[in-house]
């Protein structure tokens, strides 16, 4: 088994085929995934909330995402491993987006990376792309502008709006982009995008239509408390886990753990 490139992402849209990307930041998890045949592995500076408990992106760093990266790449033989370009990251320009990018590329072993970012992003884009770096774009709700947003909502809503999302995406591709996320837009400009772009469009929040589908992994296996409506729950860790928990204190309290077979003779 190879890894997936950019061009078996690119013959899937040539074929129609959907796929399925979910995030990971440690080994174990990474390894499940990979071995369930996801073909894309996010290392999501949504590590912020689900690993590191800060309550929004923005305060993750280059430094805090490198090991969660290098723990997926190490853990996984098949999937593209993509790091996500933190906040602060690559705003600076070109050469700022190069540097944080070789990092991951380096030291955490990814294949590619994300960025947030429309138009104002393509120069990062187009010197990463060009320097060997396949680039992942992101629009819609991009969660490291939520003080300019204003909060969590959705994005690309109205004529004007969609019509400004569509050229940001094509912009996207244009500079060189592998794949554009959709974050959190109506599904008539999910469906848009993806007919009028030549690249994958990954959805989250984005409708039907889209290329592929991306979620946080906490958030589809049911350990995160409380999640967008976007979100499908295909497990219920939370619930498994509390059970997992009270079992082992009872066993523990009541002296039936550990059992002569957990004992050294
Ligand atoms: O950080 C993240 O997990 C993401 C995905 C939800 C697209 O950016
Ligand atoms: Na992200």
């Amino acid at each position: 088994r190879r890894r997936v490139t950019v061009r078996d992402i690119a013959a899937a849209k040539e074929r129609g085929e959907r796929w399925p990307m979910l995030t990971a930041y440690d080994a174990l998890t990474a390894r499940v995934f990979d071995d369930a045949g996801i073909p894309v592995l996010l290392v999501g500076d949504s590590a912020a909330m689900v690993v590191y408990g800060y309550d929004s992106t923005l305060p993750v760093t280059v430094d805090d995402l490198l090991p969660l990266t290098a723990a997926v790449s190490r853990a996984t033989t098949r999937a593209m491993v993509v790091a996500d370009l933190p906040f602060a990251s690559y705003q600076e320009g070109p050469e700022q987006a190069l540097r944080s990018a070789a990092r991951f590329m380096k030291e955490g072993g990814a294949h590619a990376v994300k960025l947030e970012g429309g138009r104002r992003v393509a120069p990062q884009v187009e010197a990463l792309v060009a320097a060997g770096v396949p680039v992942m774009g992101h629009v819609g709700l991009t969660p490291q502008s939520v003080n300019t947003i204003g909060g969590y909502r959705v994005q690309g809503r109205g004529h004007e709006a969609g019509e400004a999302l569509l050229a940001d995406a094509k912009e996207l591709e244009h500079a060189g982009a592998f794949s554009v996320v959709l974050e959190c837009v109506p599904s008539e400009v999910g469906r848009r995008v993806t007919e009028a772009l030549g690249i994958a469009t990954i959805g989250i929040g984005a409708g039907p239509d889209c290329d592929a589908q991306v979620l946080v992994w906490q958030d589809m296996a049911g350990l995160s408390p409380r999640t967008a409506k976007f979100v499908k729950r295909y497990a219920d860790l939370a619930d498994t886990l509390t059970g997992a928990a009270h079992a082992f204190a009872a066993e523990v309290a009541g002296g039936a753990f550990p059992a002569a077979e957990h004992s050294y003779s």
